[in-house]
């Protein structure tokens, strides 16, 4: 027989455990959506970001618009419409709203009314480093709202860079838990991509919202890795991590780098994209650099038959996780690692701070407070 249950929501969370994996993310940051390549001109695609919908169009311009997903007729999503010059239109009965989600054409009769006065929420859109950045929240602050830097894979001497990204079914919290903790060096004991690692320091920067964590640890010391990493220049027995809100990254010695950027895509899902960028990689068996020109296609290789494989276990990870966490929510917390304690209070800070904000400005875009769906047990 099965029962109903209901996993706990942020306000029913009983501790620190159930409120992490009931949390979202503050719309107010950056946050990555797709590649630039995945909306071409004239195309329009739908995001989701905890549980909201936008539609991302691109005019003849060559502009990217994002404006929420419904129409304002009868909320069909106009990610099912077509879009015609820089407008987007619903393809029921050809509504069309423009880039700041004003009604700007009803093609039928009017019935002897004004065309409606109608606007939707429109939300600011960018193109860098390769992606689409999307900030879910409220526009104006879009501008003063910094996204991450990642100055070594822009300009002419850019380091080489080619994103990774999955979409896995697993709360973004448990994402962060995973990628700044390598107490976890048993699930990658066939890859070694850090090994025996021992935890240094934890440091918290409330007002930056940043938890800065390092390792002592062989980074990279598998067998496939470590013939590309040149010891004699770079330090690879030491990593400096950061969950920097609402993203994660790590460096290595400045010769090894990368990001882990997220997209909550609701209570359950989230699509992580990994960004991994090297100073310099050698040719196996000899103390030779790999020329810039040839890194981007070792690492499109290097992406596949080590990084994907790598990752994935993370992700296989994630997942039982999540569906443990399912089956199991009232069980005790059981966490090691200091570090993992500072990331889910972080976590929580920030979205209590968002609903703290929520309640003192009832106009502010709202973003649904994602209902726990029951599962069975
Ligand atoms: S529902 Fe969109 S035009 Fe009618
Ligand atoms: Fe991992």
């Amino acid at each position: 027989m099965s029962t109903n249950i209901q996993i706990p929501s942020f306000t029913e969370a009983k501790n620190r455990r159930q409120k992490v994996r009931a949390a979202g993310m503050n719309p107010n940051y950056w946050y990555p959506v797709g590649y630039v390549g995945d909306v071409g001109v004239g195309e329009v695609t739908q995001v989701v970001f905890w549980g909201k919908r936008f539609a991302l169009f691109r005019g003849n311009d060559g502009q990217l618009r994002a404006i929420e997903d419904r129409c304002a007729h009868r909320q069909l999503e106009l990610s099912k419409g077509e879009v015609h010059g820089c407008q987007v239109v619903c393809p029921y009965h050809g509504w069309t709203f423009d880039g700041e989600g004003k009604l700007v054409d009803v093609p039928h009769e009017l019935f002897e009314k004004p065309l409606p006065k109608l606007r939707l929420p429109d939300y600011a859109v960018r193109e860098r480093y390769g992606l689409i950045w999307l900030f879910p929240g409220e526009r104006e602050r879009a501008d003063q709202v910094a996204m991450p830097e990642i100055p070594e894979i822009e300009g002419a001497n850019a380091w080489a860079c080619v994103p990774v990204d999955f979409t896995w079914k697993a709360h973004h919290s448990m994402i962060i838990d995973n990628v700044s903790d390598f107490t976890h060096a048993y699930l990658h004991r066939k890859y070694e991509p850090f090994k025996n690692p021992k935890l240094t320091k934890v440091e918290v920067d409330d007002e930056a919202s940043k938890v800065f964590v390092e390792y002592d640890t062989e980074v990279g010391a598998g067998k496939l890795y470590s013939h590309f990493i040149p010891r004699e220049d770079a330090d690879t027995g030491h990593m400096r991590l950061c969950y920097e809100y609402p993203h994660q990254w790590s460096n290595t010695d400045n010769w090894i780098k990368h990001w882990c950027l997220v997209l909550p895509i609701d209570e359950r899902t989230t699509r992580a994209f990994f960004l991994f960028y090297y100073k310099q990689l050698k040719i196996p068996m000899l103390p030779v650099a790999i020329p810039r020109w040839l890194m981007t296609p070792i690492l499109t290789v290097a992406n596949r038959i080590l990084m994907r494989p790598l990752l994935e276990e993370d992700g296989e990870a994630v997942e039982a996780e999540q569906e443990g966490y399912e089956r199991h929510f009232d069980a005790p917390i059981a966490e090691l690692n200091p570090a993992v304690h500072e990331f889910q209070r972080l976590t929580i800070a920030k979205w209590e701070e968002y609903l703290a904000e929520r309640e003192r400005q009832p106009n502010a875009r709202r973003l649904p407070v994602m209902p726990s769906a029951p599962r069975q047990a």
